[in-house]
């Protein structure tokens, strides 16, 4: 069984590490790694090599039964042998027409984002690992445009005050950017419409804002629901009150198969200090901020948005060694006898069908 992966110009990680290629070709499987498909994540040919894969150099895609890949383009249909699989983030409604096109050309094609969120499936759950690293990397990426210093400084020449942070969705990227501005020395505050997000944003050493009539926006499966209008009215009064004093806001809302819910409308933008910055992670699915552009940072008077989506992507090496990790669990599911039986109600759940 001969295991490879397909070079993607905007991808910054890889499925395939050398760590985990060494696990592979434990199990028996040939690894055929295209040439320097690991320099922008930092991994060597030769170090893939010393694992025991084979480089392939030429430009076509190498012949394999199984391709793993982090998130590929999807502008066109990968040209992949028929009967062939291909498990990677594949964001299926947005890609629809070329999921459909591959599945003609008889391709399996197994979308990791549709993993379900249960304990059995936690080791391979690549939406919450890359979340992890990327809410992260949202902290990082506001400083960059954040004109002054995070910590409190007390110095000779006077003193300065911590930057106030608001996060907006305390689920894994935002806990994770809770966590990273507190070690910065931010003063950070926090919102969510799940109740067992406060005890959780508290136990950060973060202080959680509240909504007058707070009421559990949680579903029996964990996640959120879209809060009715009365709700988002009062949501929307409590942030324009609070956001007018953050210096820098983090937002991750996000509804599981829905658009990101509109949090940060103009008026608030317009009421922030000069020289804020707002990052907003949720510009895939159609931004947390109605004014942020995917994949740019904009000016709106004195505010910087940021609308990244390859946050896990500038962290490519640590968010691929969590990756390639989490897809070789997945992997391990899928192969029982050295050979591909998609019988596992994990792997199933997976499947892109027409
Ligand atoms: P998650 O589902 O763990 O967390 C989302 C949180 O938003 C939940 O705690 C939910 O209760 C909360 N929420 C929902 N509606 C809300 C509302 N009206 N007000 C306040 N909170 C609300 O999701 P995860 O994994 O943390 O991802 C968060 C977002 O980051 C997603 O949109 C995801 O696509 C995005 N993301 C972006 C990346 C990038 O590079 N920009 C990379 C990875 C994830």
């Amino acid at each position: 069984m001969k295991i490879s992966t397909v070079k993607d110009e905007r991808e910054k990680r890889v499925a395939i590490t050398p760590e985990t290629t060494k696990k592979y070709v434990s199990l028996g499987f040939e690894v055929i790694i295209p040439k320097s498909i690991g320099d922008s994540a930092g991994f060597s040919c030769e170090e893939y090599v010393a694992a025991g894969a084979t480089i392939h150099k030429k430009k076509s895609i190498p012949d394999a039964d199984l391709y793993l890949c982090v998130k590929p383009s999807l502008k066109e249909e990968l040209k992949l042998p028929s009967g062939s699989y291909l498990v990677a983030m594949l964001t299926p409604p947005r890609n629809q027409k070329v999921l459909e096109q591959m599945i003609k050309n008889g391709i399996n094609l197994c979308a990791l984002e549709k993993i379900p969120r249960i304990s059995r499936a936690q080791s391979m759950d690549v939406l919450s690992s890359q979340a992890n690293v990327a809410g992260y990397r949202a902290v990082l990426e506001a400083l960059v445009e954040y004109r002054r210093v995070v910590p409190l400084l007390m110095t000779a020449a006077g003193t300065i005050r911590p930057a106030k942070v608001l996060v907006l969705g305390a689920g894994i990227a935002g806990l994770q950017a809770i966590a990273t501005a507190k070690r910065l020395g931010a003063v950070v505050h926090a919102f969510d419409v799940r109740a067992a997000a406060k005890e959780q944003v508290e136990s950060l050493g973060a202080s959680f804002i509240e909504v007058e009539e707070q009421c559990d926006g949680e579903t029996t499966g964990g996640y959120a629901r879209e809060m009715d209008e009365n709700y988002q009215k009062r949501q929307a009064e409590k942030l324009l009150q609070v956001i007018r004093k953050m210096d820098i806001v983090i937002t991750t809302a996000q509804i599981p198969g829905k658009p990101a819910p509109k949090l940060i409308i103009k008026d608030m933008v317009d009421a922030m200090p000069a020289g804020a910055v707002i990052v907003d992670m949720s510009t895939e699915t159609g931004g947390n901020c109605e004014l942020s552009e995917e994949d740019k940072v904009i000016k709106v008077g004195e505010v910087s948005i940021i609308g990244y989506s390859d946050l896990a992507a500038r962290v490519a090496q640590d968010a691929s060694q969590l990756f390639a990790r989490n897809v070789f669990n997945f992997v391990s599911l899928m192969i029982k006898g050295g050979k591909i039986d998609i019988s596992d109600e994990i792997v199933k759940s997976t499947l892109v069908e027409i």
